[in-house]
C-alpha cells in the first residue's frame, strides 16, 4: 500500500473515531427565575430580535444545528457556546451585580453599533442573523435606556 494511501486510511479512521466524542448539550427551553425579563424591560420586539440572533451563544436555550453532531464542527460550535455563555447570559442576567448588569447592556450597544456581533461564522450559517439597519437601532436604543429600568438599581 502507497504512503498516501496509508494517510488517507487513516484520516478517515480518525474522522469516524472522533464522531463518538460529543460535546454535552444544554437547553432547558424555560425562561429561568434569573432571566433578563425579570429584572430588566423586555419588550416583545426586543426578545424577538435576540432569541433569533443571539440566543444561541448567549443563553440557556441553544438550539442545536444538525451539522452540530458532526465532528470536529460541533466542537468548535460548543466553543463558541461556552465562551458566549461565559460573557453574557441572557438566562442568568438576572444573577449579575447591578454594576455588572449595567456594563453588559453597555456591551451590547457597542458590539451592535461595532457590528462584532453576531459573530460572523455564525451569520454566514444563520440569514435571520444578519440584522437589518433597524433592528440594530433599535436593539442599540432598548440596550441604552433598559439600563433606566433595572430593578436592582
Ligand atoms: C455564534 C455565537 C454567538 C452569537 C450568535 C452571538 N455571540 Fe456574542 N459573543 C460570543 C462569544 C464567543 C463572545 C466572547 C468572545 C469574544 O469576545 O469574541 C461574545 C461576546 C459578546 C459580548 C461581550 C461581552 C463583554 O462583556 O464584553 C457581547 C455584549 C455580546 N457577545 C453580545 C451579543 C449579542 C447582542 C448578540 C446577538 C445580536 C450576540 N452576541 C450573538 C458568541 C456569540
Amino acid at each position: 500500500m502507497s504512503l498516501t494511501k496509508k494517510i488517507l486510511i487513516a484520516i478517515g479512521i480518525i474522522l469516524v473515531a472522533i464522531q463518538f466524542i460529543r460535546p454535552a448539550r444544554s437547553n432547558n427551553n424555560q425562561a429561568s427565575v434569573t432571566d433578563i425579563s425579570k429584572v430588566a424591560v423586555f419588550p416583545d420586539s426586543i426578545r424577538v430580535i435576540i432569541q433569533n440572533a443571539c440566543y444561541d451563544c448567549h443563553s440557556n436555550n441553544t438550539v442545536y444545528p444538525w451539522y452540530s453532531k458532526i465532528q470536529p464542527v460541533g466542537w468548535l460550535l460548543a466553543g463558541h457556546i461556552k465562551d458566549g455563555r461565559d460573557n453574557l447570559n441572557f438566562s442568568e442576567f438576572g444573577e449579575y451585580s447591578p454594576k455588572k448588569q449595567l456594563s453588559k447592556l453597555d456591551a451590547i450597544a457597542t458590539v451592535i453599533s461595532e457590528d462584532i456581533m453576531p459573530l460572523p461564522s455564525y451569520k454566514m450559517m444563520h440569514k435571520s442573523a444578519r440584522l437589518s439597519t433597524g433592528e440594530k437601532t433599535l436593539l442599540i436604543n432598548w440596550a441604552q435606556h433598559a439600563t433606566d429600568s433595572l430593578s436592582v438599581k
